[in-house]
């Protein structure tokens, strides 16, 4: 099959031409820097399929650009699909593939780092030691031991964190359309969503991003939170509504943030801006409190992660040529 690789990295060509290579029957890679979006659609001419990352624009438009072109798959090399118009895409008779668990311990690691950074003030320490300045004030965290933390959706990744925050002494509480067994074995105790906001310390996000919640920490829910508790959120940046997170951390109401995903950061993360002047006004300042801490989607960036991710692709690749069905198909039940 021969698959378009859009928005590849040197590290997407590197563990997708080692998987590729392990095949019996290669599939034929072409490797794109540009994003997949309506307008860029037309450099997978000729091609059977689109593989596409977290911020390619797979909506209405580009499906039917891609179904004019004779496209029949899109294959996301990620587990969220919130960037595709599934309605579209099923209507038009494209398939869609994804990678729905490549190492949740990967996410869930990251989760705990970024909280236990911004608990330390570890960012500040860093640059304050390499300066010779290693006086401690306002660097006081305190004991994750003891504290009630909320777990918002547990699936793959919520389920690890579960695990990893009982064996840190807290008491976890969940919230979940699904409860899962395993979340009950890990410790957890599945509460409402008000009471979860209501009673924790931290508030740490693992459900996926679609219309029922886009923006499920707002306005109203960060009142609904304890004084001072942190937010964590490595799952999608359209979770949470960034502007009233300002006013939170402007007032004090909420105590920290610790964030892997923003909701435009569809121009700035996986490129190296530096040499350029910062155009999103909201995420300038964010970057600002001293109590954020940002990472630029790189929780899912492990070793074993991305080799998952390329097998796993791949394998939905060779499905559909032999069966007419990626092995991990996304359907319009998985949207509603
Ligand atoms: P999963 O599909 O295993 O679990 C998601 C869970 O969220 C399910 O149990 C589902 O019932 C629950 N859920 C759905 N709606 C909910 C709601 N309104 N409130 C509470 N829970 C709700 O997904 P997985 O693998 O655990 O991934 C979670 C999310 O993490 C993905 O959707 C993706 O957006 C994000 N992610 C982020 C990565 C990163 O690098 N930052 C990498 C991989 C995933």
């Amino acid at each position: 099959m021969r698959i378009a690789v859009f928005s590849a990295k040197p590290y997407d060509e590197s563990t997708f031409r080692a998987a590729n290579d392990q095949l019996d029957k290669p599939h034929d890679l072409q490797f794109l820097a540009t994003p997949l979006d309506a307008g860029t659609a037309v450099l997978a001419q000729d091609f059977d399929a689109v593989c596409a990352f977290v911020n390619d624009d797979i909506g209405a438009e580009t499906v039917a650009a891609l179904d004019d072109l004779g496209v029949g798959l899109v294959l996301m090399r990620c587990a969220g699909f919130n960037n595709v118009d599934v309605g579209a895409a099923t209507q038009a008779g494209l398939s869609i593939g994804r990678v729905p668990a490549y190492s949740p311990h990967a996410v869930a690691e990251h989760t705990i780092g970024l909280l236990l950074a911004l608990n330390r003030r570890l960012h500040r320490a860093y640059n304050r030691v390499r300066e010779g300045n290693f006086a401690l004030d306002g660097l006081m965290g305190f004991d994750i031991h003891g504290k009630t933390v909320g777990v918002v959706g547990t699936g793959r990744i919520g389920i690890c964190v579960a695990r990893i925050l009982g064996g840190f002494g807290c008491r976890v509480l969940a919230h979940d359309p699904q409860p899962a067994q395993e979340a009950r074995d890990a410790g957890a105790h599945y509460v409402p969503l008000e009471e979860l906001l209501a009673e924790c310390d931290i508030v740490t996000l693992h459900c996926p991003l679609t219309p029922k919640t886009h923006h499920l920490i707002d306005a109203d829910a960060l009142s609904s939170m304890r004084d001072g508790a942190f937010l964590v959120n490595t799952s999608r940046g359209g979770l949470v509504d960034t502007r009233a997170v300002i006013g939170a951390l402007k007032s004090g109401r909420l105590g920290g943030l610790a964030i892997d995903v923003y909701e435009e950061e569809d121009d700035l993360f996986f490129e190296n801006l530096s040499g350029q002047v910062l155009q999103d006004d909201v995420f300038a300042r964010l970057l600002t409190f001293p109590n954020v801490f940002v990472t630029g989607h790189q929780a899912f960036f492990t070793a074993e992660a991305l080799d998952a991710i390329a097998r796993t692709t791949l394998a939905n690749a060779t499905a559909h040529e032999a069966h007419g069905a990626p092995e991990h198909p996304v359907t319009e039940e998985m949207v509603a």
